[in-house]
């Protein structure tokens, strides 16, 4: 009897344990920091030798300088990943900081691999995301400098400069990796293009729209049909198209 109990609590602790694995995978060593030369395929980068370590391959400089927002959306990321620090490499962590325009918007997008957890450094910021199927609730909030907030893994979200003068913000994400699916660029900007057929059907829109407008609908209930409605200068900004055309969407949802 006692060793069935044992082995039923030995069963639950594993199924516990395996439950609780973090978006990255636990680590076996102190550190294993990326080997660029390395060829070895592996979930990860190969480890260099612990020998050769430096405290270089745990360092990045220059997140103070502001990054360029000239450009359509307004926004600048600056990130500093694995790419950035190979001392990350199996780590599951990483940040990045968000310059914006007046009225910049960091585009809606997703990270398949990590949460992210976000404070606003200077400005204040409308940020928000959507859940999945069916509901599609949007959530959303307005932050102010040092206001922090959290975008749960694989969730479309976005962030929008509300002021009139620069904002900034610091994220951390729960993957040396994160990952970035922008909506509009997967969807309309594809190399080579998904079908403008199926495009149409899939937003529900007329064909002459969807090719006139590339850029113009994303994943349609979610980003176009969410409750309640995501802003329609941010869409209008994320797509590059007249507020009227996300209006004429929006109503379809
Ligand atoms: C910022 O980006 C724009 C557009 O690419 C470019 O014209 C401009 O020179 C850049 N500014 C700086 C300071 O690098």
């Amino acid at each position: 009897m006692a060793h069935r109990i044992a082995f039923l609590g030995f069963v639950a602790l594993a199924v516990c344990a395996s439950l609780s694995l973090a978006a990255d995978p636990a680590n076996l060593q102190d550190f294993c920091v990326a080997d660029a030369s390395g060829n070895t395929r592996m979930n990860g980068l190969a480890c260099k030798n612990p020998a050769m370590v430096q405290a270089s391959d745990f360092a990045f400089s220059g997140l103070h300088i502001p990054g360029n927002t000239s450009n359509a959306v307004g926004s600048r990321v600056t990130p500093v990943a694995v790419t950035q620090i190979p001392g990350l490499n199996t780590l599951g962590i990483s940040m990045v900081r968000i310059d914006y325009a007046p009225w910049g918007i960091n585009s809606l997008h997703t990270h398949p691999r990590a949460t992210e957890i976000l404070t606003v450094i200077e400005g204040s910021l409308e940020v928000g995301f959507v859940t999945s199927n069916p509901e599609n609730r949007h959530i959303t909030k307005i932050l102010k400098k040092g206001d922090v907030f959290v975008f749960p893994v694989g969730l479309i979200h976005y962030q929008r400069n509300i002021g009139y003068g620069n904002a900034v913000a610091i994220a951390a994400l729960s993957s040396q990796n994160p990952g970035v699916i922008t909506i509009a660029n997967a969807v309309f900007g594809s190399k080579p293009d998904i079908s403008t057929d199926l495009l149409a059907k899939a937003f529900q829109v007329d064909k002459s729209v969807s090719s006139q407008n590339p850029g113009v609908i994303t994943i349609a209930n979610t980003i176009f049909g969410s409750k309640p409605d995501i802003s329609t200068d941010l869409l209008a900004k994320a797509f590059q198209v007249d507020k009227s055309v996300v209006w004429q969407i929006q109503a379809m949802f």
